[in-house]
């Protein structure tokens, strides 16, 4: 099999930054090159520097362009990751709020972990019931693989080490069978969570305005301006009073956005 060259890598990152806003660095090169080689070969071309000159010239079919897309993004997530969001979570979800349909964004859903931790946690604390106060999440995602697999919200159960035994009791299913090892968010919860792609970087599609927006792990990834473009275009559909919960490791404070800190990793519509 061929070596992916400099110049290919730098074509080939050089598209997906156009069209995710994410640049891949040189150091990534050897992670480049495996992550294509398989595409490569699948699309019949055995030198992947034909694969990305034909790639970069428009000469690839449409869903060749998507599979690459899904194969350089990174999608590492798991259940109920960085806890402390989701103890505020409560408290909002609980709070008085405008007593309407409360909504949650996950808006780099991945694949779906961090939605369906939501919506377990407003499962157990407004319930599902018809009196109980109404609820639902959307996530979106650059990457459609990742939005089919949230869709079927299918997990390996090493997967759900950080679940309380509770939730995972009431929220999801043991595969058995063909399934075994797995385990299959229940219907109920998954009718609560709808999922869609969506470019950060591009107009967002049509969305409600949300009470709470998860925004965690995504923004390491852009520079300056665009990660000031993404967070004001998200705000957009954050409600005012409302709050933004981006990754431990990314600040938001230099954006010159109209967000006040009020905790670590959480910002409110000011
Ligand atoms: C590391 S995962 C974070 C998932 C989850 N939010 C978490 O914290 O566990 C980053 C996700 O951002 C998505 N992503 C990257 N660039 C994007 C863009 N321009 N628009 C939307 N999603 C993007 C990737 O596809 C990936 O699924």
């Amino acid at each position: 099999m061929s070596q992916l060259t400099t110049d290919s890598f730098k074509a080939i990152t050089e598209l997906f930054h156009r069209i995710s806003g994410i640049k891949l660095v040189e150091s990534k090169h050897a992670l480049v090159q495996s992550r294509l080689q398989k595409l490569s070969l699948e699309a019949g071309e055995t030198d992947i520097n034909i694969f990305v000159q034909k790639m970069v010239r428009g000469q690839m079919p449409e869903e060749l362009l998507v599979s690459v897309v899904d194969k350089l993004t990174t999608n590492e997530t798991y259940f109920f990751r960085e806890p402390q969001h989701f103890e505020d979570l409560v408290r909002r979800a609980q709070g008085q709020g405008d007593g309407g349909e409360f909504l949650v964004w996950s808006g780099a859903s991945s694949s779906g972990e961090e939605a369906y931790s939501i919506a377990m946690v407003l499962a157990d604390k407004l319930g599902m019931n018809p009196s109980s106060r109404p609820w639902s999440i959307r996530g979106t995602d650059l990457s459609t693989a990742v939005v089919e697999s949230a869709r079927q919200g299918l997990y390996p159960m090493d997967r759900a080490r950080n679940v309380p035994a509770d939730y995972l009791r009431r929220f999801c299913l043991q595969g058995f069978g063909p399934y075994e090892g797995q385990l299959l968010i229940n219907r109920e919860l998954r009718s609560r969570v709808q999922f869609q792609c969506a470019n950060l970087m591009q107009p967002l599609p049509p969305l409600p305005m949300f009470d709470v927006i998860f925004l965690r792990n995504v923004l390491i990834y852009f520079d300056g301006p665009a990660k000031t473009a993404i967070v004001s275009r998200v705000m957009e559909r954050l409600k005012p009073g409302g709050v933004l919960y981006p990754g431990h490791a990314e600040s938001l404070a230099s954006l010159g956005l109209p967000l006040k800190a009020i905790a670590p990793a959480i910002y409110q519509h000011a």
